[in-house]
Parts: C-alpha cells; sequence; structure tokens
C-alpha cells in the first residue's frame, strides 16, 4: 500500500519551522506506534521540535493521536466525582502518598496512575513498594474494585495507557530530546487524559530539584496542559510549586513512606503539609466540593483510614516495618548562622547515588538508602550541628554522595535570609 506522507518530508518540514497537518501528525504517531517508522527518524523529528517548537494545534494534535494510540480507562458508572493529580516531579516529592488519602477520604474516587523514578527524582512506586508485600500492578477490573471500595489506588500505567508515548518517551529519553514544552505537554496529557478522570490537578514544579528549573517555562508548560486538559473536556488546574529545596525531611523511599504515614496522622512537616493541602482543596474544589477541609482529614483521622485500606487492598501491610540501611553518617554544619539554602537537585542526586535511584530503566532500587534532612532553611544552626543523614545499605556509596553535597548547603547571616514562597501561582 503507497503510503500517504513520507517522513523524511515532515522531518525537512519541521526543521525548516513549517507546522505539520493534523493528519500528517495522526499518521506519523499510528506508523510510529506500529513499528514503521525507524528510531533515527522519529528522533530527528523530535529534535527539529526542540528547536522550532510546535504551534498549539500542532501540540493538540499530537496529544490526541497518541492518546488514541492506546484505550481510555472509563470511569462512569462510579456514581462519584473521579479527580486525578499529576506532578512533574520533585525531590522528597510524597505529595501522592498524602494526597490520595486526603481527597478520597471526602468520597472522591482519586485514580493514580504512577511511574518508576528514573534519575534525581523518586518514582512513586519505587518509594510505595518498600512497604513489604504492596503491588504496583492491578487489573482493569481491580482499579474499579478499589475504586469503589476504597475510594483511591496508585498503580503502574498499563501497556495500552498511550503506548505511542511509551516508545517516544524512551526515544526522547536517550537522544537529548526530553526538555521541548510540546513534547512534554503531549506526552504527559496523552497519559492523563486517557486515565478518564473528569477533572485534573497539575502539579507542576520548579526550581533546581524539578524538571523545569526556569518557572517562566513552567508556567508556560503549566498552561499548555491546561488547555490540552480543557480541549479534551477535563477540567484543568495547574498549580506551580517551588522545588529548589527538598519537601519535608525524607528522600529515598522507605523513609519518604514513614514521612508519609506521619503526616497522615497529622504530624507533617509544615511544606509537606501546606502543598498537599492546595492540591487538595483544587482537587476538591474540581469535584464539586469547595468547602472540604483537607487539614480536618489529616487531623481526624479519616485520611489514615484511606490509607490503610489502601495499603491492605494491594496486598500490603500497613503495619509493618519499613527497610532500614545497616550504615549511616551525618553531615555536619561547618559554620554558625541560618540554613539559607539546600539545594534539592543535589540533595536528589546524592540519594540516587547512595542507591535510592535507579539510572537504568528496570534496576532495582534500594527501598532503605536515602537522606533524612535534620533541618530546612531559614533554621538557625551551630558549626558541628546535623544537617542531615545519609543512609546506604552499600558503604561504598557514602563518598560519591558526599561529593554531589558538595556546596548544596548554605549557611550564612540571619539577615540574607527570606522565605520563599512554596505556592509560585496556579493556571487555570
Ligand atoms: N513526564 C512525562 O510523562 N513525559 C515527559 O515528557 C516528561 C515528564
Amino acid at each position: 500500500m503507497t503510503e500517504p506522507y513520507d517522513m523524511v518530508d515532515l522531518i525537512l518540514a519541521k526543521r525548516q519551522g513549517e507546522a505539520l497537518t493534523g493528519d500528517q501528525i495522526r499518521w506519523m504517531i499510528a506508523k510510529y506506534t506500529a513499528g514503521g517508522i525507524l528510531d533515527a527518524q522519529m528522533s530527528a523529528l523530535t529534535m527539529a521540535i526542540c528547536f522550532q517548537g510546535m504551534t498549539p494545534r500542532e501540540t493538540g494534535d499530537l496529544t490526541t493521536a497518541m492518546l488514541e494510540s492506546g484505550t481510555r480507562m472509563d470511569y462512569s458508572g462510579l456514581g462519584a466525582p473521579v479527580v486525578d493529580k499529576h506532578s512533574t516531579g520533585g525531590v522528597g516529592d510524597k505529595v501522592t502518598l498524602v494526597l490520595m488519602p486526603v481527597v478520597a477520604s471526602f468520597g472522591v474516587k482519586v485514580p493514580q496512575l504512577s511511574g518508576r523514578g528514573l534519575g534525581h527524582t523518586g518514582g512513586t512506586l519505587d518509594k510505595l513498594e518498600s512497604i513489604p508485600g504492596w503491588r504496583a500492578d492491578l487489573t482493569s477490573e481491580e482499579i474499579r474494585e478499589q475504586l469503589r471500595t476504597v475510594g483511591g489506588m496508585v498503580c503502574a500505567a498499563g501497556a495500552d495507557l498511550a503506548p505511542a508515548d511509551r516508545r517516544l518517551y524512551a526515544l526522547r529519553d536517550a537522544t537529548g530530546t526530553v526538555d521541548a514544552i510540546p513534547l512534554i505537554a503531549s506526552s504527559i496529557m496523552s497519559k492523563k487524559i486517557a486515565e478518564g478522570a473528569q477533572g485534573l490537578v497539575l502539579d507542576v514544579t520548579t526550581g533546581s530539584g524539578a524538571f523545569l528549573t526556569d518557572p517562566a517555562e513552567a508556567r508556560e508548560l503549566a498552561r499548555t496542559m491546561v488547555h490540552l486538559g480543557e480541549h479534551a473536556g477535563v477540567r484543568t488546574r495547574a498549580i506551580l510549586t517551588d522545588m529548589s529545596a527538598p519537601l519535608g525531611f525524607a528522600i529515598g523511599n522507605a523513609n519518604e513512606v514513614r514521612e508519609a504515614v506521619q503526616t497522615l496522622q497529622g504530624r507533617g512537616p509544615a511544606d509537606l503539609v501546606h502543598v498537599v493541602c492546595v492540591l487538595a482543596r483544587a482537587m476538591l474544589e474540581l469535584a464539586g466540593l469547595p468547602d472540604a477541609d483537607p487539614r480536618r482529614a489529616l487531623a481526624d483521622g479519616s485520611a489514615l483510614r484511606v490509607w490503610r485500606d489502601f495499603v491492605s487492598a494491594q496486598g500490603g501491610d500497613p503495619d509493618a516495618a519499613l527497610p532500614e540501611a545497616d550504615h549511616s553518617s551525618i553531615l555536619r554544619a561547618e559554620y554558625d548562622g541560618v540554613v539559607l539554602d539546600l539545594e534539592a537537585r543535589a540533595f536528589g542526586v546524592a540519594a540516587w547515588r547512595l542507591g535510592a535511584g535507579r539510572s537504568v530503566p528496570g534496576a532495582p532500587v534500594d527501598h532503605a538508602a536515602g537522606i533524612d534532612l535534620r533541618v530546612k532553611p531559614g533554621d538557625r544552626v551551630r558549626r558541628g550541628d546535623p544537617i542531615c543523614e545519609l543512609h546506604a545499605t552499600d558503604p561504598d556509596r557514602l563518598p560519591r554522595a558526599y561529593e554531589a553535597l558538595e556546596g548544596a548547603v548554605s549557611i550564612g547571616d540571619a539577615t540574607r535570609w527570606a522565605p520563599a514562597p512554596l505556592i509560585l501561582g496556579s493556571v487555570g
């Protein structure tokens, strides 16, 4: 059969800054998913997009084409609003572990299809897998049943959810073409729209620990994604959050689960509680519950009950001891003063080097490895006070983690300290 287009023509057109038509984009994505376009050609096109961008219409067509490469989930019939959340990721970001139970405790259904981590930002599934017995793979029937009985779930996305993006994202990762806004927005939104929620709240992080460090770019990504969501009939809001310092005190896997449980018990760190409550309010508003108070769910144990039911429903034991590392080491303050900055990215890289993250997709992570901060920006310290504790199963990993932390802690005069806002704005 003769093809309507030639991939080389599409690459040349994009290289020259022309917009591709909807038909061309649909053809290309269908053909690529079926294995009919070479990875070399697709990577040339994504590189051309990195330089030339895409119009909003093209970005919309790309999102729809990737969405249509797989199945779209359908939660109608659950008899309750279904609202989802996505985060562009960060260091110490255990928000989902707290947010899902908080929102579900108000009767809203929260289906969270999550990923595993790669590089310095952790993955929600990796964190949850530190709970003995907990499993990330649920069938569509199990998802429906759990949403009906527990109200929320967190599981791995199935292979039929935007399969075109799965292939394209792996290719972008290997070819240095991840960070183009039309590609990021269509990648995230094709999966999120396929998840079938009626409402979606996007936590778009910015700062050194985030994937987009420039706030202007993060805002542009937020705007693009909100537009794509609304266009597809999903009520979408984005909240821009600061990720220049780690969120909470724990960075890793098991230790982040411990901190999430403390937060669900009403004893969480102020920054984590604040971000969770802002996102929860946005989700509850989309669910038609503008007066629901997320802090109440943390204080009265209702979110904790959802957490326990959720862990048990997915085979885990909510009371089981979590893994702990055999080796630890303390990084101490070099001066007296006020902690001005704890550079998130450096802490993420250090935790990763301790074994909490992976560099190759599919590799195992060490659930016990990670870092526990002992201070936060704004705290006063004396020389020799602990800044953080590093945990490792393999002590040979400690020196490289310490290297990552060189220059990551700044301590100075109290007059130089000004608290930075955690919530930088919203879109939608
Ligand atoms: N996360 C995604 O799912 N896709 C991207 O392109 C970037 C982050």
